[in-house]
């Protein structure tokens, strides 16, 4: 028996089809049971009719919602269905296991949607999402490969830290010893650019957050890319040519994801299409005086309020640079004629969804880094093999890390980044 996804079917567009799934909706009458039949690919109405077979009509009253079937009917087109089809009558229903009271009905609190996670996933909004999560990792593999540059992997277990010591998760190693989850694969990139020139990955990276904003969870997915001689001003443009790829590519795979997700599909198509444009910190500070009385004195970080608002005034993603030396991480260089400013940068997305990327160029002034390490309390000595790069063939070198989530979370319109992750771990959750 060769069994069609529905998806399959659907395109078939009519005859006899074998299907198999789950119960998504079922309604009952005296004449008829009708279930909305579910698998990986799609939905479709199926109508079992008592007149024609009371023993198939018999067994199917018995269904609950997700129970799962194989059935066999023809395929007819019916305007009143959900998807447009509809398999009427069905000849053959197999029952392969009658499903207990499903937890997730209707109405329901969010907090026991995300302790039924296991169960949730099987929901049309999650499975569109991991759909389009699908597209943009492979996108994103598919972009660096296919210019070059080399798949790396570093060490997850790492023993220093390069984004801020307060988000560290440590972790026993061994006997008495301890070691960190990896904050990023940059420093191990910077040694690898050495030999491989330009590298990419992709992995899961690990920030103790106390932040219950909807933008960030404890473990999320980085993909990151590092170039031997590239400068800040070439950096950027890699960043913008790999958003707007991977948009291009969920449009041209996840049509269907789009509309179930409700997402405006002509923004997509602007972003996919559209320059953006690159400005630099201080005149953010100036667009946000000048276009929202928001008065940001030189030097603080911009917070995800004003983040916004720079989105909202561009309408499409922005690269931000030159942010405040003394605010950035110790490997962000100082730019030669104006120290107070880095070189680095942040792209910010419009709606609200903000910093998804960030990078920079790469300190090649030692001992600059040893002083501002030192200021952040850390020992530099640990540091050495890092140090080690600048003294045997040192080169301008940049890279960036894109969060994952973060643009999933965006392409799809979501309200939270949870729901861009399958297991979502955040300070307050990390069951089931
Ligand atoms: O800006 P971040 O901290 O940059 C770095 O870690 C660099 N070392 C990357 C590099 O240059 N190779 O993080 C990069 C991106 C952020 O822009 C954001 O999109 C995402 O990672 N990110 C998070 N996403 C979800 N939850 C969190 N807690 C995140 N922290 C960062
Ligand atoms: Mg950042």
């Amino acid at each position: 028996m060769r069994y069609l996804t529905i998806d399959e079917a659907l395109n078939r567009g009519s005859g006899a089809v074998n299907l198999r799934g789950w119960v998504y909706r079922e309604r009952k009458s005296n004449k008829f049971v009708f279930i909305v039949l579910r698998d990986e690919s799609d939905i479709i109405q199926c109508v079992i009719s008592k007149e024609k077979n009371p023993e198939l009509f018999e067994e199917a009253t018995k269904l609950t919602i997700e129970s799962s079937v194989r059935l066999t009917g023809e395929l007819k087109k019916d305007d009143r269905a959900p998807t447009g089809y509809e398999i009427s009558p069905v000849s053959d229903l197999e029952v392969i296991q009658i499903a207990d009271p499903f937890p997730i009905t209707a109405e329901q609190s969010l907090e026991l949607l995300y302790d039924n996670r296991h169960l949730w996933l099987r929901s049309r909004k999650l499975n569109a999402v991991l759909k389009v999560r699908h597209c943009v990792v492979g996108a994103i593999h598919e972009f660096f490969r296919s210019r070059g540059y080399y798949l790396f992997d570093a060490p997850i277990f790492q023993p220093i830290q390069s984004e801020g010591g307060a988000t560290l998760f440590e972790v026993k190693y061994f006997e008495d010893d301890k070691i960190y989850l990896s904050q990023t694969w940059q420093l191990y990139a910077e040694a690898a650019i050495f030999s491989l020139g330009k590298i990419y990955n992709m992995g899961p990276t690990f920030r103790a957050e106390k932040s219950k904003s909807s933008r960030h969870l404890a473990e999320f997915w980085m993909a990151e890319m590092e170039a031997a001689w590239m400068k800040l001003d070439e950096v950027t443009e890699v960043a913008k040519d790999e958003v707007r790829f991977i948009i291009q590519e969920v449009l041209k795979h996840n049509r269907k994801e789009i509309e179930i997700l409700q997402r405006d599909i002509d923004l997509l198509e602007r972003y996919a299409k559209e320059e953006y444009p690159t400005i630099k910190y201080s005149e953010a500070l100036d667009i946000l005086a000048n276009e929202y009385q928001m008065h940001v004195p030189w030097g603080k970080d911009l917070r995800t309020i004003e983040e916004g608002k720079i989105g909202e005034y561009f309408n499409v993603p922005v690269v931000v640079t030159h942010y405040p030396t003394k605010i950035m991480g110790f490997y962000k260089p100082p730019s030669e004629d104006k120290p107070e400013e880095a070189l680095c940068f942040d792209m910010l997305a419009p709606e609200g969804y903000c910093e998804i990327i960030g990078g920079s160029e790469r300190s090649l002034l030692v001992n600059d880094m040893i002083k501002r390490l030192e200021a952040e309390g850390e020992d530099p000595t640990k540091y050495e093999w890092y140090f080690d790069l600048r003294k045997y063939g040192s080169v301008p070198h940049s890279g960036y890390g894109l969060g994952v989530e973060r643009v999933v979370s965006w392409i799809c319109g979501l309200d939270n980044i949870k729901d861009a992750i399958a297991f979502p771990r955040t300070m307050t959750r990390k069951n089931p």
